[in-house]
């Protein structure tokens, strides 16, 4: 089975590590010599491969070092870098687009501003996909630099140890909301058990959807700063994310909502206390071309004098550039600024997972990767309303039929498997019969009856406008419109 990575969730730690030991293998073989980080030469391992990429946003980084992985491989790269010089200028959608490609190249690196983008990709094509940023959505390529990065600056005591980022605290800063290295770096760094300390510019925290599947797929827990009396400190940040050392922690989130409070154990205080000494800042750039407003003036920026701070005196800097004002170049011939040797690492980290994807080495990744959960997909009903994701775009909405994880059953909750906006449909309706009841509970019997017979509506009112009538024999609960429930940030 084709193995695609269109979020950081497709692979499995031991998957990351796999990937992680073929890059250092690249390195040890290939390095510069007196530059360890940076490889050259070319290999002929993929002498018989051609690699696509389809890059409809702006890149430097990211498509140079995926076109210098492959020749480094000896494989072939051939380009669609400009938007303006493909088909899609002409109104082609990305399904037509990997139909065509899949027939000229044997595995495609696309970048896209739709939310979702590389998941259609890889749903039409029958190639290894590989996201390089689908909008503010998920950037895994990067994320894997990044942890590659984490791993060489904070090397494991064992050289055996499972790869595992325990002690370590990483403090997020900057534009947290468009930030898609930021959204797969942190399912990530849960997944590895990093402390993760948000510190986000005004205007810039996590997406609700990004701290809600923090909370529920890896049992992070949310604090508030307010709620931690002892803690006050002017320094500390607004939100903190501790990711659990044991399965038992997930207990803490009651959560009917998101933002619920916790009482703290003392042993939970004191790895607060812990994560003031940070290990590593991770700078990001203010995404403008996401935002409607501009930026302000408090954004953060990381220069020397912030590094003579008692707290920071020992943390490396990590950025995935480009910069622009939120990191001086004060730091650059400065051993904690480690963001250059975290673009040379783009080189060796996507060689091998290029290997990887195409199977050079068959072993290394296992040959699907099981889903965490259920799916509710259907044509009819329910609709995500997240205006970036890409079944909401004019082009692809005609053919794309949404599809969600079904992330909870009480109360139920579904996850756009797109862009990960969350949900809790009210109505309960069926494809054969188009009648609906507010009886939700009914989703699971008709689901597990035929999935595809399932229809879910956010409101009453969505129903009726979609010609599905009220069952006969059931009353509306309330005699009025059932309110909509949206759980993912607006
Ligand atoms: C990032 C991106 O494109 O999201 N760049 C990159 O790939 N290294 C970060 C950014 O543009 O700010």
């Amino acid at each position: 089975m084709t193995r695609s990575l269109v979020s950081i969730e497709d692979l499995d730690n031991d998957e990351i590590e796999a990937i992680f030991e073929l890059a250092d293998r690249f390195l040890d073989e290939m390095a510069t010599p007196g530059k360890p980080h940076r490889v050259r030469g070319r290999r002929t391992l993929a002498r018989d491969f051609i690699l696509s990429t389809l890059f409809y946003e702006p890149s430097t980084r990211t498509r140079l070092s995926f076109e210098s992985a492959m020749l480094r491989l000896g494989g072939q790269v051939i380009s669609s870098a400009e938007v303006t010089s493909s088909s899609a200028a002409k109104g082609e959608t990305i399904a037509d687009t990997v139909r065509v490609v899949e027939n000229y190249a044997d595995i495609v690196v696309i970048r896209h501003s739709d939310e979702g983008a590389a998941q259609v990709a890889a749903d039409y094509t029958d190639l290894p996909v590989i996201n390089a940023g689908d909008g503010g959505h998920e950037h895994p390529t990067q994320t894997l630099c990044d942890l590659y990065t984490l791993r060489a600056a904070h090397r494991q005591k064992e050289k055996d140890e499972d790869l595992s980022f325990k002690d370590v605290t990483i403090e997020l800063r900057g534009d947290l909301k468009h930030g898609r290295t930021v959204h797969s770096l942190v399912y990530a760094l849960a997944r590895f058990g990093a402390r993760i300390i948000p510190s986000h510019a005004p205007g810039c925290d996590l997406p609700d959807h990004v701290k809600q599947r923090l909370a529920r797929d890896y049992g992070c827990l949310l604090l508030r700063k307010q709620e931690i009396e002892d803690l006050h400190d002017d320094d500390f940040p607004e939100f903190v994310y501790v990711t659990p050392e044991g399965p038992h922690q997930r207990t803490l989130w009651t959560g009917e909502e998101a933002d619920v409070w916790f009482k703290l154990s003392l042993e939970q205080r004191r790895k607060l206390r812990e994560m003031k000494s940070v290990d590593f800042f991770y700078a990001t750039r203010y995404q403008k071309e996401r935002h409607e407003g501009g930026v302000g003036d408090e954004y953060p920026a990381i220069d020397a004098a912030l590094l003579k701070d008692k707290r920071y005196r020992q943390t490396k800097v990590m950025h995935p550039l480009p910069r622009v004002d939120e990191l001086s170049y004060d730091l650059d011939e400065d051993p904690r600024g480690v963001y250059f040797k975290q673009a040379a690492y783009g080189v060796p980290v996507r060689m091998a997972l290029i290997a990887s994807l195409l199977e050079l080495f068959p072993s290394l990744l296992s040959q699907s990767r099981k889903p965490r959960y259920s799916l509710y997909s259907n044509a009819q009903g329910l609709r995500c309303t997240n205006g970036k994701c890409v079944t909401r775009q004019a082009n692809e909405a005609r053919y794309v039929i949404p599809k969600f994880w079904i992330v909870d059953q009480q109360p139920l909750t579904v996850r756009c498997v797109y862009c990960d906006f969350e949900y809790e449909p009210r109505i309960v309706s069926r494809s054969s019969t188009k009648k609906y009841t507010a009886a939700i509970d009914e989703w699971r019997e008709v689901y597990d009856r035929s999935p595809r017979d399932l229809v879910l509506y956010l409101n009453e009112q969505e129903a009726i406008d979609a010609g599905h009538q009220l069952r006969r024999g059931r009353k509306r609960p309330s005699g009025k419109q059932l309110p909509t429930k949206t759980l993912a940030g607006k």
